[in-house]
């Protein structure tokens, strides 16, 4: 049997953050040239060999807002990977514009980035509803999560498809050896018991191409989000090649 295809869903928030830096009180419409436009960015993405693309409407719309989503709805061909922190305001856009997976994250205004993996335990209700919502809409349920065997359970109760991995603190401890080893350990446990337990099992967060080759040693993933480093790569190689190469880079997965 030919190994599994690890698949490549592309962050596309980073070029979003990018335009916002110079036009964020500015209209994104009209005759003036709004650059960079997230959504041609995701086609030469789509057109580089990835299988999807992912995007997160954040409460602040400090990247990514309403429209970009709707066009990117409209326009890609892979699957939209919809990730969002569980307000009413968030939960009802992505039952209106129905992307084809919704990934729930935390989200905290504060925060850079997404930092911590979500607290399904203590939260279960919420994030059980949730998942019941677009599941009946049609909408395969992600969660971002630590590799946390609780967190995994309570995933499992909650009714998610899927999870997501949060790498973030494997690539932030990458250069310290035994740390980086301490926390793939912990992913490797974390990917077979939600394997057991049904849940398909994605990862992101904080990945490179240089941190990916020990990603490898991860069992069951079917698909990585990776935004930052493609398109910080971009800048220098374009994005066509940063995929390319990303794709490289994940190629020979065991499975
Ligand atoms: N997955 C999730 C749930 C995220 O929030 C992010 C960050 O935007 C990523 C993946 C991609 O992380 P990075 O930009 O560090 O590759």
């Amino acid at each position: 049997m030919s190994a599994p295809t690890l698949e490549l869903g592309v962050n596309i928030d980073h070029v979003a953050t990018l335009r916002q830096a110079r036009y964020r009180d500015q209209p994104t419409e009209g005759p003036r040239r709004v650059e960079p436009d997230p959504v041609a960015a995701a086609l030469a993405c789509e057109a580089a060999g990835c299988h999807g693309i992912t995007a997160h409407l954040r409460e602040d719309r400090r990247h990514i807002i309403d429209r970009d989503v709707r066009r990117l709805r409209e326009a890609i061909r892979t699957r939209l990977n919809f990730e969002m922190a569980i307000t009413p305001e968030i939960v009802a856009f992505a039952l209106d514009i129905k992307p084809d997976i919704v990934c729930i994250v935390p989200e905290r205004r504060e925060e850079v980035t997404t930092e911590g993996g979500l607290e399904v335990v203590g939260h279960e209700e919420a994030i059980t509803a949730t998942c019941a919502r677009m599941r009946d809409a049609g909408i395969t349920t992600s969660l971002f999560i630590g590799p946390d065997p609780a967190q995994i359970s309570a995933a499992a109760r909650a009714g998610a498809d899927a999870i997501e991995l949060h790498t973030g603190r494997y690539g932030d401890h990458w250069h310290l050896k035994r740390e980086r080893n301490d926390e793939i350990q912990r992913l490797v446990a974390a990917a077979r018991q939600a394997h057991e337990l049904g849940l398909q099992v994605n990862a992101g967060h904080g990945l490179n191409v240089e941190n990916l080759p020990l990603i490898h040693l991860v069992p069951h993933l079917v698909e990585l989000n990776i935004g930052h480093s493609i398109v910080s790569r971009a800048v220098f190689i374009g994005l066509d090649a940063a995929v390319k190469e990303m794709l490289k880079a994940m190629e020979g997965y065991p499975g």
